[in-house]
């Protein structure tokens, strides 16, 4: 079963309600994110924010992750588990990525956090990020190949000086947490199937500083961290093909305005 759902109005209702409830996370969130807190602590603030807003986080379980929250600090390109021993300190940049279940439906959006002073080119690693997926965000319309968001992604991160992760994709979203089609960061111009109005997915770029490879972490099995060690950065959007453009289903704040 390789077909790309087309949602029906009820579906697209149910999935923006939960993607507003995984963004709103994200914001209630970022106040606590701050030096000395462990990223332990903070998926357990999310994980009662997000049930007492009637949901359930959809990591918690899947495929045996153990916590509500991946949460990928510096090195780490995503899948990081929350951890007793990882405390946050000065200069650390993290990913917090969170995705809901509510009443059945899926939203899934991640972003990036700063602590305190950091580093000139861990700043551009995260503005570069944050602008390729806006980048990816602006080729969502009808009858737009899904190759052409990897294409302006990695043609502007790769002009920065950065590569693009190709490991890890984008995805379908929202009556499942990962549904057809896989959504590349990195392809080329005019490939991949169309997108059509009805289509859900991720947008979720993972840039590095340095290669682009990763390497899992051969004890916990998840964590997924840059083979050169140098830094890497993440923002995901939960995203719906409108009959005119997109509408950013994760915009808790009203930063896009639809099109
Ligand atoms: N939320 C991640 C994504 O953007 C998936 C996390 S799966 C987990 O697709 F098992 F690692 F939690
Ligand atoms: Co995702
Ligand atoms: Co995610």
């Amino acid at each position: 079963m390789d077909d790309i759902l087309i949602k029906s109005p009820g579906q697209i209702e149910g999935i923006r309600r939960s993607s507003r409830l995984a963004a709103q996370t994200l914001d209630y969130i970022a106040p606590l994110v701050k030096a000395g807190v462990t990223t332990e602590w903070l998926d357990q603030r999310i994980e009662e924010f997000i049930r007492d807003h009637g949901a359930v986080p959809a990591t918690k379980g899947y495929n045996g992750f153990p916590a509500s929250s991946c949460i990928s600090p510096n090195e780490v390109v995503c899948h990081g588990i929350p951890s007793p021993h990882v405390v946050l300190k000065e200069g650390d940049i993290l990913n917090i990525d969170v995705t809901t279940i509510l009443e059945g439906f899926y939203g899934d959006t991640s972003r990036m956090y700063t602590i305190g002073e950091i580093t000139p080119l861990a700043r551009k690693l995260v503005d570069t990020t944050r602008h390729c997926l806006d980048l990816g965000i602006q080729q969502v319309r009808p009858g737009n190949y899904f190759g052409n968001i990897g294409f302006v992604i990695s043609r502007y991160a790769r002009s920065q000086g950065f590569s693009v992760v190709y490991e890890f994709c984008g995805h379908g979203v929202g009556v499942e947490f990962h549904e057809e089609p896989q959504v590349d960061h990195a392809a080329r111009r005019n490939s991949g199937p169309l997108m059509r109005p009805g289509m859900i997915f991720t947008i979720e770029p993972m840039i590095n500083q340095g290669r682009p490879t990763t390497v899992i972490d051969r004890k916990d099995g998840w964590t997924a961290r840059t083979s050169d060690r140098k830094l890497s950065a993440q923002f995901e959007h939960t995203v719906l093909v409108t009959p005119t453009g997109f509408e950013v289903l994760t915009d808790a704040n009203q930063e896009y305005h639809l099109t």
